[in-house]
């Protein structure tokens, strides 16, 4: 006669016991976390990479823009993002908000970023600074410098798909060229092989409305670059 088989809450209760067993095993071993699994390990990865980099970059006294910003506005968005958007600085609201792109400029860029089939939270949006320059002057070279390196490892981890600039500043910051926006317009650029599409900044088409032709002219590169 073959022994009784174990009812299913006994079996259940076994596997509990054998998993607790090995629980406080790994425990003993010093093991305070398991592995997860392999899409989430990456997609998380990211956001461990720039979280550090972010603290940091809060804690930054590298040039004399700490001195007068009330946040440091480090960036925000997907970390999958298939574009980036690159502006030149915070203005006062985003210095008062800690998030880029959200005064009137950020305004119209949003209203882009819709036009083009995203949400905002779907891109990432950052700055070559990310402290506010007084009075919304661009920065000056040697702020830019200090800066470079967060824009870098933005750049870096999230690898989108295009980076657009937005403006002279992320312009020339991004190809390191002194060229003026007609040369650069319409034009194919990489940083660190990641097609570049230059275009010109909200804040300048808040003053200068008929360029909007020109700017979707701009986006419309975007978009192609994303479905080759
Ligand atoms: N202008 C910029 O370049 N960046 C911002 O975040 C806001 C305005």
């Amino acid at each position: 006669m073959s022994p009784p088989r174990p009812d299913k809450s006994e079996t259940v209760q076994r596997a509990v016991r054998s998993a607790r067993r090995r629980l406080e095993a790994l425990q003993a071993l010093g093991v305070t976390s398991l592995p997860a699994p392999k899409e989430k390990r990456e997609r998380s990865s990211k956001a461990e990479i720039l979280q550090p980099i972010q603290r940091q970059a809060e804690a930054c006294r590298a040039c004399r823009l700490h001195e007068t910003r009330k946040s440091v506005v480090f960036g925000e968005g997907s970390l999958e993002a298939p574009v980036v958007f690159v502006g030149e600085g915070p203005g006062r609201e985003e210095d008062l908000q800690g998030r880029p792109f959200v005064g009137q400029a950020g305004g119209l860029l949003t209203k882009m970023i819709f036009a083009m089939g995203f949400k905002r939270e779907a891109v990432y949006i950052a700055n070559v600074v990310k402290c506010r320059p007084p009075m919304n002057r661009p920065p000056e070279p040697d702020e830019v410098a200090a800066c470079s390196s967060y824009l870098k490892a933005q750049l870096e981890t999230i690898r989108p798909r295009v980076i657009c600039a937005l403006g002279r500043t992320a312009a020339s910051t991004l190809l390191k060229t002194s060229a003026p926006m007609a040369h650069l317009r319409g034009k194919a650029f990489a940083w660190e092989g990641i097609p570049v599409v230059v275009t010109f900044h909200p804040a300048y088409l808040l003053r200068n409305p008929s360029a909007k032709t020109l700017v979707w002219q701009d986006l419309q590169q975007v978009l192609a670059l994303l479905q080759s």
